[in-house]
């Protein structure tokens, strides 16, 4: 049987995602989460925010909401995995061992960058790379090492992130080339035909730059205030009206069914009046957006409930990106020095015998150690209440108790499968006392 294929995408989280967004990329990802063909790998690309982004609460909110909104609009995060780029230590890794393997000269042609260095060229500065910094020069090596890890084969984006992707490609090779066959090549995944583009309040592009957005989720007063705002032109009511030129009528459209449509374009024909044709435009939109949106606020004030369907991801992430990080590590020649057996062959030879006097220090020497052993199994112990105490508050304060509890305990199941000995260990420990009290 063929294995799955992966769809993976990551979404910077920076400003707050608006009706383009939805239609563009939310909604087809959540469509597509569903598949069982389809193995699909969703990520908050936090790491990704700082390069546009210096300000750390907005970065904190805006992770908090980006996930929110992702878990409102239904994704089902135990079909797809979910996480967060930061959660995954083997992504920053990786991103070093392919910097090492791309060509300086490549970069210098990514889009981001250049489209610095010609606006400080526009401006006339002396220096070039004037306000330009490395992470945003070396910003589509960080984005291959996101994709790489988890060997995507398809990657949904928009236009503007194809080159990225080409890049990908080329540094996947080298490394292959270099190294040995360990990464799948991945393709671009793009819209067929004209890009869906929503327009915004002033009718160009709805787009954060321009300051012309309709947030996905903005309270009703919110969304019909920022409807009423839409530009259209001085027709008065009474007057036939063209709906292909109409910001209005684009937007209703690519909510409303292709009936609903039809009797919008025959209002139009009809000489419907703005003010009523915003009225009925903010009822469809409320009315198709309120369920979310009210999960949505819900969600938000549960941040408890959004970390655990983080980590719960993270764990199902790192189950492949752990193991897939050593091999590639051993790759290319970073490992022991030692294997587990040297390290036996030598413990056994300096075992030897001793005379009474070393014999009694060893001995006070393993007092010593089972007396620190001892004092650290208690203050795991107790850790381990800790933790389970903070565990099942979270459970107490989520918004469904019953199913944040059975969420917790399948996270730490599968973080336990893939555990090392020693953290596995512990993990068991950790399920087997939150079973105990969650039963009691
Ligand atoms: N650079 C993408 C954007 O701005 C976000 C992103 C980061 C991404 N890592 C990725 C997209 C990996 C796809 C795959 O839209």
């Amino acid at each position: 049987m063929q294995p799955k294929q992966r769809v993976l995408t990551g979404i910077t989280t920076t400003g707050t995602p608006h009706l383009g967004n939805y239609l563009g990329a939310l909604k087809p990802a959540v469509v597509a989460s569903q598949q069982v063909d389809m193995d699909s790998f969703y990520f908050l690309a936090d790491y990704h925010a700082l390069i546009k982004c210096q300000d750390p609460q907005t970065v904190h909110r805006s992770g908090r909401e980006i996930a929110a909104i992702w878990l409102a609009l239904g994704l089902d995060t135990d079909k797809a995995t979910f996480y967060r780029q930061s959660d995954i230590p083997e992504i920053p890794q990786l991103a070093w061992f392919l910097t090492c393997m791309t060509a300086k000269g490549m970069m210098n042609r990514a889009h981001a960058y250049k489209a610095s260095v010609d606006e400080n060229q526009r401006q006339s500065s002396v220096d070039l790379d004037q306000g330009i910094s490395m992470g945003l020069y070396s910003y589509p090596i960080l984005m291959a090492a996101d994709i790489l890890m988890f060997n995507a084969h398809h990657i949904p984006v928009g236009k503007d992130q194809i080159q990225h992707i080409e890049m990908c490609r080329d540094i996947a090779m080298r490394f292959n080339h270099t190294y040995g066959e360990h990464f799948v090549l991945p393709e671009a995944m793009v819209e067929e035909g004209e890009p869906k583009v929503l327009s915004g309040l002033d009718g160009r592009k709805m787009s954060k730059s321009y300051g012309n957005i309709i947030p996905l989720f903005a309270p009703a007063d919110e969304l019909r205030k920022l409807i009423f705002q839409i530009t259209t032109n001085s027709l008065q009511p009474g007057e036939v009206k063209d709906p292909q030129t109409c910001t209005l009528f684009e937007i209703y459209s690519a909510f409303a069914s292709h009936e609903e449509t039809n009797t919008m374009r025959q209002a139009y024909a009809n000489g419907i009046g703005w003010g009523e044709m915003k009225g009925q435009l903010f009822e469809y939109l409320n009315d198709y957006l309120s369920p979310a949106r009210q999960r949505y606020d819900e969600i938000i004030t549960d941040p408890g409930y959004i970390e655990s369907e983080l980590q719960k991801g993270a764990a199902k992430a790192r189950a492949h990106s752990e193991p897939f990080m050593q091999r590639l590590r051993s790759a290319v020649g970073i490992m022991s020095l030692v294997g587990d057996t040297g390290t036996k062959h030598h413990a056994a030879k300096v075992k030897k015998e001793l005379n009474p006097e070393a014999q009694a220090k060893v001995d006070a020497g393993k007092a010593k150690a089972m007396a620190i052993a001892k004092q650290r199994a208690d203050e795991d112990a107790q850790q381990l209440v800790m933790q389970v105490d903070e565990l099942l508050k979270k459970i107490a304060t989520s918004h469904n108790p019953h199913a944040a509890g059975e969420e917790i305990l399948e996270a730490l199941q599968v973080q336990m499968n893939s555990a090392k000995k020693k953290a596995k260990k512990s993990l068991q420990q950790t399920l087997e006392l939150l079973k105990q009290r969650l039963s009691s």
